[in-house]
């Protein structure tokens, strides 16, 4: 019911805080199945400070776009491009939309087609639904991976573009973009890299020593790159990158608002108004942490993956799914979901959506974390699977 009369903000604060007690918080450590962590704290001090920041109306808030502007190079940077065009936006969601999107505008086909892999994120469902566009899915090889051949045997003249991911969302598998780029470049379609997860992982894992692919715009074929800071980034959600390498598909996607206060502008997000203050975020945690910062975080995600991987083989009736990638783990035992159950009820924030549990190694999981949880997996297992 919408309140008469107001509350003293003490007395609302009391009664948010009994409301969300029932929440799992990052710092509790008990949030293992989540991309997200707790952000740093210049980037919530930046948040508190520009709250009022609108980037959809940037003509009164100049100074801010072009802050905005500055972190989308410093990432296109990052990607291997030195300039390139694009937005902060909300997501991974809206960054893969926008993608779909360019590439359909830019295309002249009458019944647009995008191949993507079984693994994509559920984001290209929305894409495809809202855009009008058919999905076209491409087979797994056994490592999880996309099948490139398979790729290759579903492109027809109706194809939009390709999608390859850098770190799936269940796995952390990335497919093989370059051979994904010399098709796009063969059959002359632009290549989608969704990195969401993984653009924050993998120039830091790479420089680290570990074996990875090509995945961005070092790559020809590729046109396109989602990049998230609000998962591996350390920024407050919500905060996604998409990446253009033209500005053409820029224009594609580009409406003009001719009311705003700050003058007429070109918009290519899907959200109108959207917070500045999260995009600033992203610029001052690039320029605080540096690529030495990120790769120190990297550094020691992709260690305890490793660490955890090895203890859960010692774990009798627990599996791995695969050799981790990146910093996610994922596990299957025989009664998935009585062990999943179980471990709900102990407080862990996991899932086992894909036919395994999935544990990402962010910023906030620690190993005392971890071997807490192993201790319990363990028992739940020995006790349910007897
Ligand atoms: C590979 C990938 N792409 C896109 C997304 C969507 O990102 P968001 O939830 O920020 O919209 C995710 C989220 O987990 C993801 O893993």
């Amino acid at each position: 019911m919408f309140p008469d009369e107001g509350m003293e903000e003490e007395a609302v604060l009391k009664e948010l805080r009994k409301k969300t007690s029932e929440d799992l918080t990052f710092d509790s450590g008990k949030i293992l199945g989540s991309m997200c962590t707790y952000p740093h704290s210049l980037a919530i001090r930046i948040v508190g400070e520009y709250i009022d920041r609108n980037l959809g109306d940037p003509g009164l808030h100049v100074g801010s776009q072009k802050v905005e502007m500055e972190a989308v190079q410093m990432l296109s940077n990052l990607l291997g491009l030195e300039r390139g065009y694009g937005n902060i936006v909300s997501g991974g969601t809206e960054a893969n939309i926008m993608a779909v999107r360019a590439f359909r505008n830019v295309s002249s086909v009458e019944k647009p087609e995008l191949v993507l892999p079984e693994s994509a994120h559920f984001s290209f469902l929305k894409a495809s639904e809202m855009l009008g566009v058919k999905l076209v899915w491409a087979k797994l090889r056994e490592d999880y991976s996309v099948d490139v051949r398979d790729v290759e045997d579903k492109i027809t003249d109706s194809t939009i573009g390709i999608v390859g991911i850098a770190g799936t969302t269940g796995l952390g598998v990335v497919d093989d973009i370059p051979a994904l780029s010399d098709l796009a470049l063969d059959y002359g379609v632009p290549l989608h890299v969704d990195a969401a997860f993984g653009g924050f992982v993998i120039p830091f894992a790479r420089a680290l020593g570990y074996e990875l692919p090509d995945f961005d715009f070092r790559l020809r074929g590729v046109k396109s790159v989602t990049i998230d800071p609000h998962k591996m980034g350390m920024v407050p959600i919500p905060a996604g990158g998409i990446i253009f390498r033209e500005k053409r598909f820029v224009e594609a996607i580009s409406v003009p608002a001719p009311y705003l206060a700050g003058g007429k502008v070109w918009q290519a997000t899907i959200t109108g108004t959207r917070p500045g203050a999260n995009a600033l975020a992203v610029w001052a945690m690039i320029k605080h942490l540096g690529f030495e910062g990120y790769k120190g975080i990297v550094g020691r995600a992709m260690e305890v993956s490793r660490w955890f991987a090895n203890e859960l083989k010692k774990i009798p009736g627990v599996y791995l799914i695969r050799e981790p990638v990146l910093n996610i783990v994922s596990f299957g035992t025989k009664n998935l979901e009585g062990v999943e159950e179980e471990l709900k009820r102990r407080g862990w924030g996991i899932s086992a959506h894909r036919g395994y549990i999935r544990i990402v190694m962010m910023p906030h999981v620690k190993r005392e974390h971890l071997e807490e949880f192993l201790r319990d997996l363990q028992e739940i297992v020995a006790g349910v699977n007897p």
